[in-house]
């Protein structure tokens, strides 16, 4: 990589950070588009985010992505500026762009989430009763998308049965609260289920699901993508069902921020998964 002195810089803001896939992905895309560009790890304490976050605006940065533990942080410090109502909604931004001085919050988690089953599951409907399972930060963007998506019956289950009622008052609409105990009932003419929890991760307990009362073409994703093949999608494919693994949302999720930043809309294919997946 050779910078110009007018490179475009962005980066991503997390504690820790060394984990992150994201300084791979935008590297990928700005090698592919020969852009006079970079995008940095910015590992940053929570203590230090506001004032990082200022000095990047300082540095001529174009911007950033957020990732835990600043999301909400990162919100509430737009909101004296700017935020779009996605962030507001979900009450966290993952994606900052900095315009003329000021700070411009979005939350493209839905966005990732919608255009990652679009791309794996293209006869997906987004009317159909849709199953989430649990009720942290990344189900509060799962949640907004499907309801924008039109889905017209929304069951939410989570172990802490209130957390889940707290989201089903903040979103109400369409969104019910089934009981953790209950879910496997809750599979019946579902055209989506979603677990959004950490079950199934590595290092964690495998999500204890029978499909068995899963509809023939209910498309089943996983917001785990580590590792790629979880038991539940492992689970769902040896049904029929379509399954889409939790990679594509993190990679879609970063497309908006990129354009922003510099100037191109990228595109999500099996190649950038490939170079992604081996880092
Ligand atoms: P995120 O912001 O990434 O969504 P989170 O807020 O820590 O993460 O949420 C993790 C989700 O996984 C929660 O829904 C959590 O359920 P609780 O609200 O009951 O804690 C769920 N989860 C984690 N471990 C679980 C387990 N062993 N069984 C069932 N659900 C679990």
């Amino acid at each position: 990589m050779i910078l110009s002195g007018r490179a475009a810089l962005a980066g991503v803001l997390g504690w820790p950070v060394s984990h992150s896939k994201s300084p791979r992905l935008h590297g990928y895309w700005l090698e592919r588009h020969g852009i006079d560009g970079a995008y940095l790890p910015l590992p940053v304490a929570p203590e230090n985010f506001a004032t990082a976050v200022r000095a990047l605006v300082d540095l001529g940065f174009r911007g950033a992505n957020v990732t835990v533990p600043h999301k909400e942080e990162a919100l509430a410090l737009a909101l004296a500026d700017e935020a779009d109502d996605n962030a507001k909604r979900i009450g966290a931004a993952n994606t900052l762009v900095f315009r003329d001085g000021r700070i411009v919050a979005s939350n493209t988690d839905g966005f990732g989430f919608l255009a990652n089953l679009e791309q794996g599951a293209p006869g997906w409907q987004p009317e159909a009763p849709a199953l989430v399972l649990g009720a942290g930060g990344a189900a509060r963007a799962v949640i907004v998308a499907l309801l924008d998506s039109g889905c017209r019956e929304l069951r939410l289950c989570n172990r802490t049965a209130a957390r889940a009622e707290v989201l089903r008052d903040t979103f109400g609409g369409s969104v019910r609260v089934v009981p953790w105990e209950e879910r496997e009932a809750a599979l019946t003419d579902l055209g989506l289920l979603v677990n959004t929890t950490s079950l199934g991760m590595e290092g964690q307990p495998p999500l204890s699901l029978d499909l068995a009362k899963l509809s023939a073409s209910a498309v089943v994703n996983d917001l785990v993508y580590a590792p790629l093949e979880t038991p539940l999608l492992a689970a769902a494919r040896r049904q029929g069902n379509p399954a889409v693994d939790g990679l594509g949302m993190l990679l879609h999720q970063a497309r908006p921020g990129f354009e922003a930043w510099f100037g191109v809309r990228p595109e999500v294919d099996a190649a950038l998964r490939d170079f992604v997946l081996a880092g």
